[in-house]
């Protein structure tokens, strides 16, 4: 097993790479290096590059990298000794001497792979007996086929205490190698050794090379912990390990990605459905060191959280960890799913298509780097967006790659600009007209340094029910123009009372696009719901909208804000007003009184002196670029 290093550079030095890749690759020599179509995934143009100076290989397309052993071993999936021994027999060098320390701990080791390996097949042969009914029924309840439950191998972990202990003696395993696997627990307080695991759907936890290295057990009960997973031992480090990686490698590596879920029904389920590129971590949040893993594998691994706070801030904390990790190519993706969802519960229920289409909205590192802070800071005064300015410079500056950050530098102050101040530095001054850049205005595109009256663009000869529709096409105007509204006052869209059935189901689109796509610009917006159907709807607002600048898609954030949070509050001061005067008239019409006359005439002057104010705030719309008001 152990290999003196001096044995190794001295086999390397004797093999040179490309002679060995050349076997297997059809090289072409570029300058130092050679080229040729990577042999660990499938493409059409040369990404995979040798060099004989370094002794490494390295594909640009899937981020397969090593040295000669390495190519041999992940090529021809052999085992590191075997290669050794036949590269040196190549090299025409004596075969290695052995470290016997070392292979006296190989083989201890080997007892533990041993008794893993034994355990896992006693497991399964639990499933399938009598004992194994209820668990097996509630697997096939939970949607997988037993051919799913063979390839994963899940097994049952019977009630009683000691079943499995018995079962590992009478095959000869010693009562220390059970409990340094951690199969069974040695009380602390002293006493007869028991099974860890009890009455529990077994999930074997595979090594990077196939062997069970340890178990994740789901409670059958109410047991207090729904999982309990095998302690750390000589085999398993959970966080050097991500679930199903062996089986995954492959189908991530044809199809360029790879899906990192929460838990093993995850991987298993969308295994199922024919994504067989997905990995867990073990019931932690993900380590650098399975970053590194998921990244020799793909450059670019999709993380998949549950569209909740809690699932949020998991996501959060995996952006954080992999900043210092960030390198030219490699990056992460991100997929939110829907709140309340796991791959699992959303594969089953609306199987494979649904889940294509939901990884079509992934956003990237930066997208949600930005987002994930415009969530976390208010920008709603100076001293705020400073802070806010703060946060991401103090984000930018964990990258480590100097490379990648300078790119990020950039990439955030471009975000930055659209967010404060989306007027261009280029666009035509105030003396507008005439000359350079008027034309950058569409035609009857509002200007949005003319001011423009909220109630003026209310009124109209159509009295209160028609002012009733244009604010609310107002409203949804604003979050059509500005999806980062939708992001930011979610919950507060959904709520609003609409009396429009037609906006109603508008609103209700809206939310859910935007929903699935937490990065959506107003473009992609307005297609999606153009292929809904809802073109004519779009030009209302369009038309409602038109004479108020600051829900044009030029305003900045901040301004259409204000005026949004405006538009709302007078539209539910206005709806109140309104659904109390038809109260009123109801109860009139079937109960005349002097006193609720005259509530009434009270109650239509306070609409209509509602109907006509406007917003008249000092330095309101100065970020968009308005003349100052006063
Ligand atoms: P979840 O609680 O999200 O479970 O844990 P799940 O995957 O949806 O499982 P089902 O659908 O209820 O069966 C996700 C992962 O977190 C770890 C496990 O690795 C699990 O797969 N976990 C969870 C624990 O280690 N311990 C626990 O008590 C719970
Ligand atoms: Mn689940």
């Amino acid at each position: 097993m152990s290999v003196s290093p001096a044995y190794l550079d001295d086999l390397r030095q004797r093999l040179p790479l490309s002679g060995v890749v050349a076997r297997k690759v059809r090289l072409v020599r570029r300058g130092r290096e050679f080229t040729g179509l990577c042999p660990f995934h499938h493409e059409k143009t040369p990404s995979f590059t040798v060099s004989d100076d370094k002794g490494f290989y390295h594909c640009f397309g899937c981020g397969a990298h090593g040295d000669v052993i390495r190519f041999v071993m992940e090529s021809d999936n052999l085992p590191f000794r075997e290669v050794v021994e036949r590269l040196a027999r190549e090299a025409g060098m004596p075969p290695p001497e052995i470290d016997l320390e070392a292979e006296a701990k190989a083989k201890e080791r080997l007892g533990l792979l041993e008794a893993e390996e034994a355990a896992a097949a006693w497991f399964e042969s639990q499933l399938w007996s009598a004992a194994g009914r209820d668990a097996l029924a509630y697997l096939r309840r939970r949607g997988l086929a037993d051919e799913t439950i063979r390839a994963f191998r899940l097994g049952y972990a019977p009630a009683a205490r000691t079943l499995l202990k018995e079962a590992m003696l009478a095959r000869g395993f010693s009562e220390d190698v059970l409990v340094r696997s951690g199969l069974v627990i040695l009380p602390e307080e002293g006493g007869p050794t028991f099974d860890r695991f009890r009455n529990r759907v077994m999930f074997p936890i595979r090594d990077g090379r196939g062997r069970v290295i340890a178990f994740g057990g789901r409670a059958l009960d109410d047991a207090p912990a729904k999982y309990l997973n095998s302690p750390e031992s000589e085999l398993f480090h959970k966080g050097h390990t991500l679930y199903n990686l062996d089986q995954a490698r492959g189908p991530a590596r044809e199809r360029g990605g790879i899906l990192v879920v929460e838990g093993y029904m995850d991987v298993i389920s969308l295994a199922q459905a024919g994504f067989r590129e997905a990995v867990a971590p073990l019931g932690t949040a993900l380590t650098e060191e399975q970053l590194a893993l998921l990244w020799r594998t793909v450059p670019e691994p999709t993380l998949c959280f549950d569209g909740d706070a809690a699932g949020r801030r998991a996501a959060a904390r995996a952006m954080e960890r992999s900043l210092p990790g960030l390198a030219p190519g490699h990056s992460l993706r991100f997929l939110l799913l829907p709140q309340g969802e796991d791959p699992d519960s959303l594969v089953q229920a609306q199987g494979a298509a649904a889940f294509a289409a939901l990884q079509e909205s992934s956003k990237s590192l930066a997208d949600m780097l930005w987002s994930t802070l415009l969530e976390a800071y208010p920008t709603d005064t100076p001293e705020r967006r400073a802070a806010f300015d703060e946060a991401v410079k103090k984000t930018v500056a964990r990258i480590a790659d100097h490379r990648v950050r300078s790119h990020y530098e950039s990439d955030m102050a471009a975000r930055r600009r659209r967010l404060f101040a989306p007027l261009p530095a280029d666009r035509p001054g105030r003396e507008q007209g005439r000359g350079r850049g008027s034309g950058s205005l569409r035609r009857g595109q509002t200007d949005i340094r003319r001011p423009g009256r909220l109630s003026a663009a209310l009124l109209g000869p159509d009295g209160h029910a028609g002012q009733a529709r244009r604010r609310e096409q107002l409203i949804l105007a604003c979050a059509l123009n500005h999806p980062l509204l939708i992001e930011r006052h979610e919950e507060e869209l959904a709520g609003l009372e609409l009396q429009n059935p037609d906006l109603d189901k508008l609103r209700s689109e809206i939310i859910r696009i935007a929903a699935s796509d937490h990065d959506l610009d107003m473009a992609a917006l307005r297609r999606h719901l153009m292929e809904g159907g809802f073109g004519k709807a779009i030009d209302g607002l369009d038309a409602a909208s038109a004479p108020l600048w600051f829900a044009q898609p030029d305003a900045a954030l901040i301004d259409v804000e204000q005026g949004w949070r405006h538009v709302v509050a007078l539209h539910r001061r206005l709806s109140t007003l309104e659904r109390e005067i038809k109260r009123l008239e109801d109860e009139l019409a079937r109960d005349f009184s002097d006193e609720a006359l005259g509530r009434l005439r009270a109650l239509k002057m306070q609409l209509d002196q509602a109907e006509g104010r406007e917003v008249m705030v000092a330095g309101y719309g100065v970020a968009s670029g308005r003349e100052p008001t006063v």
